[in-house]
């Protein structure tokens, strides 16, 4: 049985991932998801999972070796996924030293117990490990020209605290992958949405704001472009890279969806517009008029656009769900989720937000 150790599987795309798993390989996988549950973990996402046989969860911190080497002891590991990271541009633009701690710290201490758990004497390491480092495409930087894209070759190039720290993580694993032969891929993803996502991040944030009649705050002009990825497509690329993906090789994973940030925001009023039925209570409050331009992120990328040749061509990765199906299907389950969402905006959420949008 394979033996996979999760990091930051209370998380957003963590979380996914572990579902997926789950619903892909069944009883034939085994899952340990180590969290520290920060204010973005939440383990409401896993009540599905919670009751497995092979399925555990280890509350910790990825920086305490000691808690992170104990796993190592205990469970031979065989693959380690590694999500756990303060994930939000704002809040590193806020306070980058956590981000320097978890994401370059803590990846530094999953790679020394990973390293010694599974090398052997001679240096080599034992069979079918891997490691695998889930990162992002804003290492690269902002595209300026628009026939450019993200290549796995693109010079990294990052302009926030949260990119610069996942860039650092990169680097780390790339020399480990160097000078010590660590059997690891990296996966560079561009933006993901779907279901658990915290309301931080535009997508969510602007669904639970109509829904609650707040106003919907686009940054600057509303025209930066990401590239938008339904998760359970970025879950099937990583399974993919782990199993197939030749060892120390980075692979971008993208759908070719870009969009400027206003054009999701004009897509998500419309898009609840069309499910609400007339009646609704919630209906009431969706409305174009809560768009609000506000003032623009300091060092704001202007556009990112992935090239996935490498992993559609080395893997046959190809994303199933289109961004028309995504939306819909990500603001079906918000509105079936309720109870989630009042969850994990009580709270610490309200005293961000009225921090981070004077409100
Ligand atoms: P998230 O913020 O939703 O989840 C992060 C998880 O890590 C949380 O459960 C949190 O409790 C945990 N965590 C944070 N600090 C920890 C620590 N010190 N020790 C242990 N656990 C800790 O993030 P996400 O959006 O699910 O992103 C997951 C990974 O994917 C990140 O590495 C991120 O850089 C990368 N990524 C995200 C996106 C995206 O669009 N969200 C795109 C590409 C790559
Ligand atoms: P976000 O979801 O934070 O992801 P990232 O910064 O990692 O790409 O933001 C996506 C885009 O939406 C980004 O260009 C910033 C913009 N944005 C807004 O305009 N308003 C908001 O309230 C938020 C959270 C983001």
């Amino acid at each position: 049985m394979t033996t996979y150790l999760v990091t930051g599987g209370a998380g957003f795309i963590g979380s996914n991932f572990i579902h997926y798993m789950f619903e892909k390989y069944g009883d034939s996988i085994r899952i340990i998801n180590v969290d520290a549950l920060t204010y973005a973990g939440n383990l409401e996402n896993l009540k599905g999972v919670s009751g497995r046989a092979n399925y555990s969860f280890v509350k910790a911190d990825i920086t305490d070796s000691d808690a992170i080497n104990r796993i190592f002891d205990e469970n031979d590991i065989d693959r380690v996924v590694h999500f756990a990271a303060e994930s939000h541009v704002d809040r590193s633009i806020r306070n980058p030293g956590v981000f320097v701690q978890t994401n370059v710290l803590g990846t530094c201490v999953m790679l020394n117990a990973a390293r010694s758990a599974w090398e052997k004497e001679d240096g080599s390491y034992k069979e079918g490990k891997k490691f695998l480092h889930v990162s992002t495409d804003e290492v690269y930087g902002s595209l300026s020209d628009p026939k450019d894209y993200f290549y796995e070759t693109t010079p990294y190039d990052p302009h926030s605290p949260y990119s610069a720290s996942k860039a650092s993580s990169d680097l780390l694993v790339k020399a480990y992958m160097d000078t010590y032969g660590f059997p690891a891929n990296i996966t560079n993803c561009s933006n993901n949405y779907g279901p658990y996502q915290f309301p931080e991040k535009l997508i969510p944030l602007m669904i639970n704001n109509a829904l609650t009649g707040k106003k919907l705050p686009v940054y600057g002009d509303g025209k930066n472009v990401r590239d938008w990825l339904y998760v359970k497509d970025h879950c099937k690329g990583i399974d993919m890279v782990i199993e197939k993906g030749r060892p120390g090789e980075t692979y971008n994973i993208g759908g070719h969806n870009e969009k400027q940030n206003i054009e999701i925001v004009n897509i998500i009023i419309d898009t609840l517009l069309e499910i609400l039925p007339e009646g609704d209570e919630r209906r009431k409050n969706v409305s174009k008029d809560l768009i609000t331009y506000v003032e623009d992120r300091k060092g704001h990328d202007r556009r990112y656009a992935i090239a996935p040749d490498k992993i559609k061509k080395e893997l046959s990765w190809e994303p199933e769900t289109c961004f028309e199906d995504g939306i819909k299907l990500t603001i079906k389950w918000y509105l079936d989720n309720e109870e989630w969402f009042k969850n994990v905006t009580s709270g610490d959420y309200q005293k961000y937000y009225s921090k981070m949008y004077n409100v």
